[in-house]
């Protein structure tokens, strides 16, 4: 098992490069099932809840290679294979297999997701879109099983705009006999990216990216190549690191529309920020930032996947400032590693509290979830000394060569492996 090690204070210039989206990656690999010829997607990031995935699709008997970023699949052979507990346990994502499974083969198996806690995680909305194409949907051990005689079309309100579910539906509905309308759906770009693979796969998908999904059932999804969108949250914690530690950093390959809030909330904190012919945006750093409060939204207000690594930016910013996630109330599991490192950050209730700025200093830290250790790299990369980040595996889930990608900005950050006290302790806890 690996730490990260961060010696802070260092400036950062030059550009990264940003991955596909992670989670249009996990979406899109398990739409691989529902073709019925072989498919291939380019600019799929390489990190290991692709690689859970491929795994995955491989152990129901498809055929998958996995080289510079370009994802294929031979589906014709995969089979309905019970999948309750093993690697779906591992990833969140593994409930797409559920909507994807139950479309190809109208029944499907599938062990209740793992991935990030960040508080309750329920797929009740999930459930309920797959009961209203005619599903039966019982759990049974902590697997969840889906039979259909047949899938028909239907009228779907979400109570919770729900990426997921709204991802799951479309799947399970593509080949439900007529027409689907999920309405209340997210309008997050991975959900325009999943429905543009889908359509170029010949389904009929029409409003993805508004709140009103419109599914026409077809018969056949057919072999397509398709290339991925950059990950807006990688770019968005490119961003923070920029403001935090930069000289001028060049977040490369972004679709800045999808960064708006973000854009408007560095620009509200004092930082300098250009947008470069539709594809780059350039952060320059800035020692004397401005608190802002931040409140997590559906797109397009401000990601929740961004909230924990903002939080720790925040604590270089002078005043008080309210940090808000109204997707995960619980997402606050960095703010005790923060305060290891020094900062002034509260949790009350919904809300957490951050008095700035304070000077963070290196220490040991534990990433308890993927953005959690987002947050202690933007977090070390300001500190004085040298920080220690645990359970690196979080980050690794969803961040490709974060390593060597801040090295090639000036930053220094390596790997080193735990000590057997270090295991023992991580052990106990
Ligand atoms: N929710 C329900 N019932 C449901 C589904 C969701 O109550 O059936 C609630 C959730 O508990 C949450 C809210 O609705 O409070 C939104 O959840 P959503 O379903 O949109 O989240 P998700 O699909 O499980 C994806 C990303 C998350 C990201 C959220 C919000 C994947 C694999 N995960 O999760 O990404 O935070 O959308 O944008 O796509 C991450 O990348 O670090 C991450 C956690």
């Amino acid at each position: 098992m690996a730490k990260l090690k961060i010696e802070g204070g260092h400036q950062l210039n030059g550009t990264v490069r940003i991955s596909g989206a992670k989670n249009s990656a996990v979406a899109l690999i398990p739409a691989t099932i529902l073709a019925k010829e072989s498919v291939m997607i380019e600019g799929i990031p390489n990190i290991s809840d692709v690689y859970q995935l491929k795994d995955l699709l491989e152990e129901i008997g498809g055929i998958v290679t996995f080289e510079n970023e370009v994802f294929s699949v031979n589906p014709i052979n995969m089979v309905n294979m019970p999948l309750p507990n093993g690697r779906v346990k591992s990833l969140r994502a593994s409930y797409y297999l559920m909507g994807a499974m139950l479309g190809r083969f109208k029944s499907a198996v599938v062990g209740l997701p793992g991935g990030c806690y960040l508080g309750p995680r329920p797929i009740d909305q999930h459930i309920k879109g797959f009961e209203a194409l005619g599903a039966k949907v019982t759990n049974e051990h902590g697997a969840i099983y889906l039979r259909a005689k047949e899938l028909v079309g239907a009228r779907i309100y979400l109570d919770v705009v729900s990426v997921g579910a709204t991802i799951n539906i479309m799947f399970a509905a593509v080949y439900a006999k007529g027409q689907t309308i999920i309405e209340n759906a997210a309008k997050e770009p991975e959900i325009i990216d999943v429905a543009t693979f889908l359509n170029n796969m010949g389904a009929k998908i029409k409003g993805a990216g508004t709140d009103v999904i419109r599914i026409e059932g077809v018969n056949v999804l057919k072999g397509c190549n398709h290339t991925i969108i950059p990950d807006r949250i990688e770019a968005g914690t490119y961003m923070i690191i920029g403001a935090a530690c930069g000289g001028r950093v060049v977040v490369d390959n972004v679709i800045p529309y999808h960064l708006e809030s973000v854009i408007a909330k560095l620009r509200e904190m004092g930082v300098r920020i250009e947008i470069e012919d539709d594809e780059r945006i350039v952060v320059y750093g800035k020692e004397d930032l401005k608190m802002v409060d931040i409140k997590s939204l559906v797109y397009p207000g401000f990601p929740t996947d961004l909230q924990q690594p903002f939080t720790a930016l925040l604590t270089k910013a002078k005043g008080n400032g309210i940090v808000t996630d109204t997707i995960y109330n619980a997402r606050f599991k960095h703010i005790d590693e923060l305060a290891r490192m020094g900062a002034d950050v509260k949790v009350k209730g919904m809300n957490a509290f951050v008095n700035g700025p304070t000077h963070l200093q290196g220490t040991k830290v534990r990433a308890t979830d993927l953005r959690a250790g987002a947050a202690l790299v933007v977090a070390g990369l300001m500190a004085e000394g040298t920080t220690e980040i645990f359970n690196v595996e979080h980050i690794d889930r969803g961040y490709e060569e974060i390593g060597p990608k801040l090295c090639a900005l000036g930053a220094r950050i390596w790997r080193e492996n735990i000590t057997p006290e270090e295991a023992e302790i991580l052990k106990q806890s």
